[in-house]
Order: C-alpha cells, then sequence, then structure tokens
C-alpha cells in the first residue's frame, strides 16, 4: 500500500523545483519537462536556470536563505501558473569537514540552506497545500542523515534533522490530502560530490536520480531511496548497535 497517493501522468502537473541550477535538480527539471510537466525553476543562479529552462520553463531566483526572495518567486510561479501543484524542495549544499577542523560559520551555513532554507520553503508550501486539501511536497534529505559518518559532522546533522521534518509533515499534512515524500540518495555524481576525495560506492548519475524520483513520486512512496544496493545496506548498518557500528563504519570508510 502506498503512503501518498499516486501519480498517473505527469502532463500539465505545475512543478515548483527549488534547488534546479545543477545535479539532481537539474536533471529532474528536465525529465519533469520531457514528461509534460509545467516547471518553474529557482535557485539563485538565474543565468543557469535561463539556459536549462530554454523557454520551456518559468524562471523565479531565489535564495532560501532568504524569506523575502522565496516569497517573492512562490507568489510569481502562482500567478504565472494559477497555482501549484507540487514542490520539490530540493537546494542543499555540502562542506566535508572533519570534527577537529570544525568551524561555526562553515557550520551555519550549512544549517541554514539545508535545513532552514527547506523550512522557509516549506513555511510557504504547507499552509498553501492543507487549505486546498491537495499537492505534494517532496523534500531532499540524504542517507547521510540515516547516521554518523565521517566528513558528514554538519551535513549529516541537517539531513538528519530533514528526515524528521519530513516525517512529522507527513503526519500532519497526509490527513488532509496533501503528499509528502522524502527523498534519501545515496551518492549521486554532481558539482556537489565532486567535492568528495574518497571513492564514492555505488555513485550513480544525476539522470538515474532524476528517473527515481520521478518514480518514487508516481508510486506514492514516502521515502524514495536509491540506490536500494547501497540504501538497503546503510538502513541494515543503522539498525546495528552502537558499539558494532561505530567499528564497522571505522573500517568500510578506512576514516
Ligand atoms: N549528490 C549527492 O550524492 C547527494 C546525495 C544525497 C543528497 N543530496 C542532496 O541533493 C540536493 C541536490 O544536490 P546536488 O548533489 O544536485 O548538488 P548541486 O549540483 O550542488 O545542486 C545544489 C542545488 O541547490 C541550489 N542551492 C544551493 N544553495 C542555494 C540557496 N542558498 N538558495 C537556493 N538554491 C540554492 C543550487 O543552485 P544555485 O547555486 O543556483 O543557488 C543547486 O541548484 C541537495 O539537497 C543535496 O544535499 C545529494
Amino acid at each position: 500500500m502506498s503512503l501518498n497517493p499516486k501519480l498517473a501522468d505527469w502532463q500539465g502537473q505545475r512543478v515548483w523545483l527549488i534547488g534546479a541550477s545543477s545535479g539532481i535538480g537539474e536533471a529532474t527539471a528536465r525529465l519533469l519537462m520531457q514528461r509534460g510537466a509545467r516547471v518553474a525553476l529557482t535557485s539563485r543562479n538565474q543565468d543557469a536556470l535561463m539556459l536549462l529552462a530554454a523557454g520551456r520553463a518559468h524562471v523565479a531566483p531565489a535564495d532560501v536563505t532568504d524569506r523575502a526572495s522565496l516569497k517573492a518567486a512562490f507568489d510569481e510561479v502562482c500567478a504565472a501558473f494559477g497555482g501549484i501543484d507540487m514542490a520539490i524542495v530540493n537546494a542543499g549544499t555540502h562542506q566535508p569537514v572533519r570534527a577537529w577542523e570544525l568551524d561555526a560559520a562553515v557550520a551555519e551555513k550549512l544549517v541554514q540552506v539545508n535545513l532552514v532554507g527547506a523550512m522557509n520553503a516549506t513555511a510557504l508550501l504547507a499552509p498553501y497545500f492543507a487549505q486546498r486539501g491537495s499537492g505534494r511536497i517532496a523534500i531532499t534529505a540524504s542517507v547521510a542523515g540515516y547516521g554518523g559518518l565521517p566528513t558528514g559532522l554538519v551535513y549529516g546533522a541537517t539531513k538528519a534533522a530533514l528526515i524528521n521534518f519530513a516525517e512529522t509533515l507527513y503526519l500532519d499534512l497526509a490527513p488532509r490530502g496533501v503528499g509528502v515524500h522524502l527523498i534519501n540518495p545515496g551518492f549521486v555524481r554532481t558539482p556537489l560530490t565532486d567535492l568528495n576525495d574518497f571513492r564514492m560506492p555505488a555513485l550513480i548519475e544525476a539522470g538515474e536520480a532524476a528517473r527515481e524520483i520521478l518514480a518514487g513520486i508516481e508510486a506514492g512512496q514516502f521515502e524514495i531511496h536509491f540506490p536500494r544496493r547501497f540504501t538497503r545496506v546503510l538502513k541494515a548498518l543503522n539498525l546495528l548497535p552502537y558499539r558494532l557500528y561505530f567499528p564497522l563504519v571505522h573500517r568500510i570508510t578506512g576514516l
């Protein structure tokens, strides 16, 4: 049984994609356009968004950490499309950091973009959809939020918080007819993971991630996690007691 309503057809769906200019967001935007959705693209880099849209999508630049700019983009998209059927809240940033390198300013930036940014967007979307009794919100977290991992000191904490946030959104919004999807990718080749200097297991391309995301939404899944050969191992690892989890993580990552 699916936890959200299924989606049979993307044709005409009005989708607001936040964090659309590169990587997973860009690939998802391309696929949505191919499938006939009406897509609105938001992130900071207007030139990249215009290039991606190529006249086939609406461009509404905004910074998720700037509530006024995000509200202006939301209003603009609602006006341009006459409403929104679904939002994919995907903006995020990453900086690998070990405990002995922790810098409070870097930590604050990651929390602002990844966590507060997603909450800023949801604060516009949740009341909007709840009032209509329809719509969907998809939040991109990460398998890095399942449990502590070396180099993910701050990034993983923001994603763990987003997982909890999406769970509670689901509890509140599903009974009101609003779908909530939690997207937990494994490693995907994008400008964000180009920062990693270690071998990334089960690395996939952004196009494959986009196909997984749309398939998960179509199937009405709450958690959309991929690639399964990797996410299943991580889920099992996180069921272990800490006395087994910590040494295994050291051994597997070599860190
Ligand atoms: N790649 C992976 O392996 C992986 C794995 C798990 C989860 N994720 C998550 O997937 C999402 C997309 O990441 P990606 O890998 O595709 O990285 P990416 O190519 O760096 O894309 C990040 C997107 O977020 C936007 N963004 C960043 N800061 C923003 C801000 N302040 N306001 C508005 N937009 C902002 C960027 O656009 P602008 O620069 O134009 O603003 C860009 O469109 C992130 O939430 C990331 O944490 C990625």
